[in-house]
């Protein structure tokens, strides 16, 4: 996957998203609204916020930042702020998960809903959540990770050549993702058709990591 090819596939993808994956993957999106520490006036960034379907689930009370890498994207998630009467969407802009422009702990809340197995380095985009996100703040994930299922998890392999057209990797692992970026899970909830995507509620344990390191 390189970014090139993320704004291609949801270029093609902006028309149709709602449509195939607004209603499957909602009870994820409903999920991460329902397990958020929220107060008002708290700054919640959406990373990948897409179509900004998660939009007009979020408290009114909050201010919401969304970005995306693809335009397309964001112009739908632009007429839901218009037509939802969203105007605790603050922005919805054009930017990488992986290098954003936000200075250091600006939120209190960081949501990344279908997005880690669709950016180039998953990792570093993680990195990139913990470092706008408050200490003690909250990176909430949502996605679906390589199955365990042995005939699942063959088929999901088989589809990895297809991430680039698919626009997502079907086959990254959970435990491998934890492992290289150091999440700290307080909460892991299985979501959606069969429980075959998982919900992370991780605290972001900055000091934690800053005296390990
Ligand atoms: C599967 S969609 C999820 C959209 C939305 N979060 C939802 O719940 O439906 C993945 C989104 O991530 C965006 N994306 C992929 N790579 C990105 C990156 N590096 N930075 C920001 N957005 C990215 C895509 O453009 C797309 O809108």
């Amino acid at each position: 996957m390189d970014l090139t090819s993320v704004e291609k596939a949801y270029e093609r993808l902006a028309n149709t998203y709602d449509t195939f994956f607004g209603a499957i993957f909602h009870p994820g999106r409903k999920a991460v609204v329902a397990n958020l520490d929220l107060n008002p006036g708290d700054q919640l960034l959406e990373m990948g916020v897409g179509t900004g379907l998660s939009l007009p689930l979020y408290p009114r009370d909050v201010q919401i930042h969304g970005i995306d890498v693809s335009e397309p994207m964001l112009e739908k998630a632009r007429e839901k702020k218009v037509s939802h009467h969203l105007d605790n969407v603050k922005e919805l802009q054009v930017m990488d998960a992986e290098t954003t422009s936000y200075p250091d702990d600006s939120f209190d809340v960081t949501v990344a809903a279908y997005v880690v197995t669709v950016v180039p380095n998953p990792a570093k985009a993680i990195d990139e959540m913990r470092r706008v996100t408050k200490p003690d703040g909250w990176l909430v994930i949502v996605n679906h990770f390589h199955s365990e299922n042995p005939v699942l998890g063959a088929l999901e392999k088989a589809l990895a050549p297809l991430s680039k057209t698919v626009g997502f990797r079907p086959h990254m692992r959970e435990r491998d993702l934890i492992a290289e970026t150091d999440l700290d899970v307080v909460e892991r909830r299985r979501v959606n058709l069969f429980g075959y995507w998982t919900m992370l509620k991780c605290r972001n344990n900055k000091e934690a990591l800053a005296s390990k390191n």
